[in-house]
């Protein structure tokens, strides 16, 4: 049976107070909506459909082509959203699932339950249920002596009674697509001057049709988020779950409360990660490293059995066995090869370091290509950026470089060559030879034992 996804995403989400629509808001790194989208979009046939109102051209710039849209433009409540789809998607599908955006804890395999209830069932819909002991402002499930359910109560139209009702609806429906698509026309106008997809159940019911449900095990992720109080319990709970599966894949940390790692991040087994870390984004990190503590890895790449301590590292490469910190900063394109070592104070951009260098102390390197076995001493600096372009240092094989050298790009220095303590370097070096001196110049040639 063919399934299409809706996805309602239209409100204005006013408890925010933002200017940013709601569903771009971002839990973890990524706009809240792509969660919901991420779970949803297994169980459809057919890219999901999202419904858009407020900050609609700002949503489908984010999200781009992966799904469909359809727009809201007077938000006229959940059955009213449903309905801007049916030109979309009317025909298409012998299922629709429902689902609302701004739950983005609920989890593929939950969708799946729900589709698998309807598939079984020979009532018009099925729906998904939770018990809980607070209520949230969710509609209630209102059952009658049998069991069977009557209705969704929502809570401002509610009696004492049915307030009471501990099992609540979550927002999450699969229909028979015909019998939505008819139905539709037939839900009232709400005294709150609002179309209550809910009130199908009602209907149904009426008809003298039955509503399967599925009652779902984790509250947890029917967390609805309505204000950045709720957005921060459920980036709490996201965090929990990505620390808990790395665990469980044989990632250590040390204090889960004080690490942040985002859900694309990649880790491998026997990595510890140290308290007060942040890994963001795209990073993937190999076996047997050392992260942190304080430390913040930013859409990189790091080999096996690297360490890395209290210092911040973006859109990097690290091979094995490197080396840093504390107090390092890597910036975009810094590549650091196998056994690299770079101590305190470090800044690297658009960088190559090769196999076992050393960058000890507070040095900035910048657009350089670095061979092997390079020593970098205190205090060097490339001096890449003339006040209006950027140019490229190279530093060939075995080339000592002295504390506190002022490299001035475009420079080349010869392998196997040294500069002096102090020097300012203007000239190509060639190799073999020491440097010294403001402007630095070739003072002897060098043996090569
Ligand atoms: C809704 C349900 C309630 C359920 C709760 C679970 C209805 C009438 N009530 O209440 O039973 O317990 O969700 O979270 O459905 N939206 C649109 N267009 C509109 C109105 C809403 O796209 O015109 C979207 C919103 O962006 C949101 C979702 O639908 O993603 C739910 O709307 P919201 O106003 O949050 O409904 P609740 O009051 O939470
Ligand atoms: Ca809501």
């Amino acid at each position: 049976m063919a399934v299409d996804v809706i996805i309602l995403a239209a409100g204005k989400g006013t408890r925010m107070l933002s200017d940013i629509p709601k569903p771009l808001h971002s839990l973890l790194g990524k706009p809240m909506i792509d969660y919901v989208v991420e779970a949803a979009a297994p169980v459809a046939d057919h890219p999901p459909v999202l419904v858009v109102g407020h900050g609609s051209q700002e949503i489908q710039q984010v999200l781009g082509d992966k799904l469909r849209y359809v727009e809201q433009t007077d938000l006229l409540g959940t059955g009213h959203a449903v309905w801007q789809a049916e030109s979309l998607i009317k025909g298409k599908s012998d299922l629709v699932l429902v689902v609302y955006g701004d739950m983005p804890l609920v989890r593929t395999e939950t969708l799946k339950k729900l589709v698998e209830a309807q598939q079984a069932h020979n009532g018009p819909l099925s729906i998904l249920t939770l018990v809980a002991e607070d209520p949230r402002g969710f509609g209630r499930i209102f059952r009658d002596e049998k069991g069977g359910i009557r209705a969704i109560v929502e809570e401002a139209d509610a009696t004492t009674e049915q307030l009471a009702i501990k099992e609540l609806n979550a927002g999450m429906y699969c229909f028979q697509a015909e019998w939505l698509w008819k139905s539709l026309s037939e839900i009232p106008l709400s005294p709150k001057g609002e179309y209550y997809l809910t009130d199908l159940i009602g209907i149904a019911v009426k008809d003298g049709q039955t509503v399967a449900s599925v009652q779902i095990g984790d509250p947890q992720e029917l967390l609805g988020i309505n204000t950045r109080v709720h957005l921060a319990e459920a980036s709490q709970i996201l965090r929990g779950r990505v620390n808990r599966s790395l665990m469980e894949a044989g990632v250590s940390l040390i204090d889960p409360a004080s690490t942040y790692i985002e859900p694309g991040v990649k880790i491998g087994q026997d990595t510890v990660i140290q308290p007060n870390t942040y890994l963001e984004g795209k990073t993937v990190i190999g076996n047997n490293c050392l992260i942190g503590p304080g430390t913040r890895i930013v859409d990189s790449q790091v080999g096996n059995g690297c360490e890395i301590e209290f210092s911040v590292i973006e859109e990097s490469r690290l091979e094995d066995g490197v080396d840093i910190g504390p107090f390092s900063h890597l910036r975009k394109g810094a590549h650091l090869a196998a056994g690299v070592h770079v101590g305190n104070f470090g800044e690297i951009k658009d960088s190559y370091l090769g196999e076992g260098t050393k960058m000890g102390h507070f040095s900035y390197l910048g657009n350089a290509q670095v061979g092997k076995n390079v020593n970098i001493g205190a205090g060097t600096i490339t001096c890449n950026y003339d006040g209006k372009e950027k140019h490229q240092t190279v530093i060939k094989d075995n080339v000592f470089i002295g504390s506190d050298s002022m490299l001035v790009a475009p420079l080349e220095i010869g392998e196997n060559s040294t500069t002096g303590a102090g020097s300012v370097v203007t000239k190509d070096v060639p190799p073999d030879s020491v440097v010294v001196g403001v402007p630095a110049r070739v003072i002897r040639r060098k043996d090569r034992e």
